[in-house]
């Protein structure tokens, strides 16, 4: 992969196609962690997404971060997106806690907006981890947003995301 290569539609397009494959790896690779680890039934449903096209330039435009695939695997840690939601708070802390243990990845951040929540009132806790994925001997150094959250902050944060999250100067 080149790159410095600008983003436009095209490049997005084949770094979104690799993104689904090192995404579907890091969810198996995780899953098969938590059910070693008997964690499996803390959660209750798995949700992951590829950062869309306009929420991606719009964010790198608003951060004036260089439009290239580059500065986006640099700087943006959440174009891969995968969020665990649970039952209860104490589900949410087991899953972290062996996510931290046994979970084989290279964390660079943590967030815990469950004990700090936003001043919009937004709770989850986040683990940004990075991602080296290979391909045809090329190292791609995705950075991937954990969320976990329960299933009450999920319903919170999606209905005030639609309020007044997406009101900001970017859209996520
Ligand atoms: P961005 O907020 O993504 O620009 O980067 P950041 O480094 O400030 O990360 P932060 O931890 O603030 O937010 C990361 C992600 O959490 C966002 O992309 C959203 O998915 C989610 N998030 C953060 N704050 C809120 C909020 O107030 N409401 C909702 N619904 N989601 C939020
Ligand atoms: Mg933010």
């Amino acid at each position: 992969m080149e790159t410095y290569t600008q983003l436009n539609h095209k490049s997005y397009k084949k770094l979104k196609s690799i993104a689904e494959i090192a995404k579907n790896e890091i969810i198996d690779s995780l899953s098969t962690t938590l059910e070693e680890n008997n964690m499996l039934n803390k959660v209750d449903f798995i949700e992951s997404r590829i950062k869309d096209y306009n929420s991606l330039i719009n964010k790198m435009k608003y951060k004036e971060y260089e439009l290239t695939s580059m500065s986006m695997l640099k700087n943006i840690n959440d174009f891969i997106g995968i969020r665990f939601v649970c039952k209860n708070i104490n589900n949410v802390y087991s899953l972290v806690k062996c996510i931290n243990e046994v979970g084989k990845l290279k964390i660079i951040n943590e967030k815990d907006y469950i004990k700090n929540p936003k001043k919009t009132g937004y709770q989850s806790y986040h683990i940004i981890i990075q991602y080296d994925f290979n391909i045809k001997n090329n190292i791609i150094p995705f950075k991937v947003e954990l969320q976990i959250r329960t299933y009450q902050m999920e319903l919170w944060a999606n209905w005030a995301h639609d309020l007044f999250y997406k009101k900001r100067a970017y859209v996520m």
